[in-house]
This record gives C-alpha cells, structure tokens and sequence, in this order.
C-alpha cells in the first residue's frame, strides 16, 4: 500500500525569531524497540511516550500480525508479549512501509522463529539494500528470497533450530547490529556481534532492561557485543525520550533566524546520538544542556539554543555513526555558515530513505549555494544570503523535507518543497510545534506564509 498521495506543496519563508520552548515527539529508534521486545518478553510492557509516527505504526502492526497484543491506553501503549520463540506465523504480507529500520530489525526477529513471512515495503523502501541483514542472518539458519539487488518484497523461512552467530559488522550500522542480536534472542549460545565504530547502543540497553545477558567490550575503535540466547525477557516498563534527530530541526532553525531562543525538554542525550551537538558547538553555536538526568536507562535533558553566526566546519568521518540522520539539516546550517565547510565520510547516506547524499546536495544547489561532492565527502561553501526560490524534491524522505523547509527560515526567497506528507514517518506535527514556535511553514496556498 503505498499510502502518501500528493499534496499540496508546503514551503518555508525567512521567519522572525523563534522563541519558546516545545518537547519533540518519542525517539524513533527506542520506539521501535520498545514495541520488539516487548513483544517477545513475558508479560505486559507498558511504553510511554511513544513515537505515534507512521514507521513505528508500522512496527506495531507488524507485531500484532504475529501475534502480540499491543492497544494504547491513555497516553500509553501497552503490549502483551508472546516470549522468545512464541511469535505465530502472519497471515499477510507485512509491509513496512518507509521503514527501514522496522524492516532490518523485525528480518532478524524473524531469521529464528519457525515462521513463514513475506515482508514489503514502499516504492523508498524497496529500493533500498537489504542484503546486509541477509547475509549474516543465513549464517543463523535462515532462508531469504529477494527481489534483484536483495530488495523488498523479500520472503523469510526463519530457522528451526537457529544458530548462534559470530560476526564482525562490515558497515557501522546499528540496524544490521540490530538485527543480528534479535536474531540471537532465539539461537542456543552466545552470539556475538563486533563493530568497527560504536553505533546507537539502544538494543543493547534495552536487551539489559528487559532481563537479557549482554556484554559490552571496547575493542580498538569499535566495540564487541556478546549475547547469552535464549533468556526469558521480562517484561518491563519504557520510557521513550524525545527524538534528538527530530530536536534538530527546531534548533537548526532556532540558529538560522536572528533574536531566536528555543528550548527542547526531554531530549535524549545518549551519547552515541550527539555528534550534531558536538559539531553545532565546533561551529560556535550558543547550545546548553540544562537539568541533564536518567531516565528509563537513557541520558536525557533540556536543549537551549540560541541563534549564533556560525562558522564553518569539518566533520570527521568516525562521527558519522553518532549523527548519521543530522547530516541534511547540518548542510543546511552549513550554508548558512561563513567559510567552506566538509562534511566527511557520507557513503552511508546514498542508502538511507533516498540518496540522501546527492539529494542534499540537489536541495541546496537549487536554492543558490555553491555545493560540491568529491567522493563521499559534503562540500558547502557558506554564505549569510542564501538566495532560496527553489523547488526541492524531497524523494519520499522525511528528513529532506523537514530540512528544507528549515532552510526556507533563512533564505531571501522561500523554498518550497514536493511533498511534505513523508514528515509524519518520524515526526507527525512538525508544522504545528514548528508555527508554534514562530517558523514560517505551511501550504503554499494557504495564504498564510
Ligand atoms: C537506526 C540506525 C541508523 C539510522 C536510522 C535508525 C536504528 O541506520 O539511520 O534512522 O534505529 O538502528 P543504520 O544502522 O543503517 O546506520
């Protein structure tokens, strides 16, 4: 089902200062954890302050399709789970929508429950590689068929009697590490997963929540991760901080528009997600953190953000894993930015919800900057009036809509954008929070810019 229709263009105009202070929606990647293993613990998990965004809608009804009971309650979602091993074969297709993390993660729940599964995706979906989580999850016993070049619709026989798998990541993706360590819920035997650089850790923290034997081990630059299967999961209750990747795009706006000062509550801070931080402060950027405390096992705190003349900046590779979703909406602050700055080491971008690589590129080339791409680095050379009036194709990809409509708050002409309707994967009411805060955005004909 491919469920965006066209709508009406939005489009983002040099703004007034942004003030006030707003809590973005549920982190996306603890979002759909929380629904995974709650569904394969015993008992009932109760999840607050889940990302009701349409990828982790997906993730839900992938679960339900195989057996958990998962319903909201109140502000809540509560899930009854199946156990390890207990999930039931689905009746239908699962479709996964636009996401890519749903996909990979339930591909490897999948690899080692006794089931037969077909799994789709949309038209971004299905073009993106899935052999990553296929390869090592044949190693556990299971059985892949995939439409050319490993993509969706692939079908899934997972393994009867799973094997315990040993592997060492060729790509730092917390998706594909992910996957593996689902996989070895239901394997006899530690399984073990090393990763060339550390990646977002939320499986791993999780897996302790809910009862699990996991084992963390700094080895050079990467980490090992070594799980004892089959433990029996407990059910325990999540807490989901605000999505630092959606914080970014009322601070980034917040740093484009003179006079601004926004504040983020319930941010999480978990380090392995913070290099947009570290880098915003390499560039200058006025960023405190205020009331930094723990919550369900994730640093959290209030973001303060205030608009700085930034200057520019040149990203080192090995930060890519700790900011890999920021880097669209970090070009955009870039351009902004006096001097030329370099974004390093983006091959991982040209395999996210588009070629979010060339598509950055694209989306500021359109609106007067001067960008150059020179093998995976980002080029962008700034400048303090950035001509906008561009039309920008955003390829089914939330973040490349919501970053240019961010860019719209500091252009001399507003940039319009193709479809604003992928936005609600990661952060349905952007435009609300966003208006509330004073950005100008909305539906070009709305008469209201
Ligand atoms: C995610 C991992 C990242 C990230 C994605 C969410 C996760 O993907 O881009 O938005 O929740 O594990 P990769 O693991 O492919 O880098």
């Amino acid at each position: 089902m491919e469920s965006h229709t066209a709508r009406p263009h939005q489009a983002g105009r040099p703004a007034s200062p942004l003030t006030g202070e707003i809590t973005v929606p549920g982190d996306k990647s603890i979002s759909h954890r929380a629904l995974m293993f709650g569904a394969l613990a015993v008992g009932q998990t109760r999840i607050t302050g889940l990302l009701e965004g349409e990828d982790v809608l997906r993730t839900a009804a992938a679960m339900r399709a195989l057996g958990a009971e998962i319903r909201r309650d109140g502000a809540d979602w509560l899930v009854a789970g199946r156990g390890i091993g207990g999930l039931t074969p689905p009746e239908d297709v699962l479709d996964m929508g636009n996401s890519g993390t749903a996909a990979r993660l339930l591909a490897g729940i999948l690899a080692t429950h006794d089931v037969y599964a077909v799994m789709t995706g949309d038209a971004s979906l299905r073009r993106r590689p899935m052999a990553r989580v296929i390869e090592p999850l044949r190693a556990c016993g299971a059985r892949f068929t995939a439409r050319a070049g490993d993509r969706l619709p692939l079908t899934i026989e997972g393994a009867r009697a799973a094997l315990p798998i040993s592997y060492r990541l060729p790509v730092a993706s917390a998706q594909v590490k992910s996957a593996i360590l689902l996989a070895g819920l239901n394997a006899p035997g530690i399984t073990e997963v090393e990763e060339p650089a550390p990646t977002r850790d939320h499986s791993e923290n999780m897996l302790a929540h809910f009862g699990a034997r996991v084992n963390v081990s700094q080895v050079g630059q990467g980490r090992v991760i070594r799980l004892a299967g089959q433990p029996e999961l407990i059910a325990a209750d999540v807490v989901v901080p605000g999505d630092p990747s959606s914080a970014a795009f009322p601070l980034a706006a917040a740093l484009l528009v003179p006079g601004s000062r926004v504040i983020i509550t319930n941010t999480g801070l978990n380090p392995l997600r913070t290099g947009l931080f570290e880098t915003l402060r390499e560039m200058g950027a006025e960023l405190a953190i205020r009331h930094p405390r723990r919550q369900g096992g994730e640093p959290v705190g209030d973001v303060v953000c205030e608009f700085t003349e930034l200057t520019a900046v040149d990203v080192p590779p090995g930060r890519a894993p700790s900011m890999i979703d920021e880097y669209p909406v970090l070009a955009v602050l870039c351009a902004a930015a006096r001097g030329t700055s370099r974004l390093r080491g983006l091959a991982e971008l040209r395999v996210k919800e588009s070629d979010r690589l060339a598509a950055t590129a694209a989306m500021l080339r359109g609106n007067g900057v001067h960008v150059e791409i020179e093998a995976d680095d980002l080029i962008i050379h700034g400048t303090r009036r950035i001509p906008g009036g561009g039309l920008v194709e955003t390829h089914m990809d939330h973040r490349l809509a919501m970053s240019a409509l961010v860019l719209g708050q500091a252009t001399t002409a507003p940039v319009t954008i193709d479809d604003a309707s992928f936005i609600d994967t990661s952060f349905p009411g952007f435009l609300v929070l966003m208006q509330k805060l004073g950005a100008r955005m909305g539906a070009v004909n709305a008469g209201s810019l």
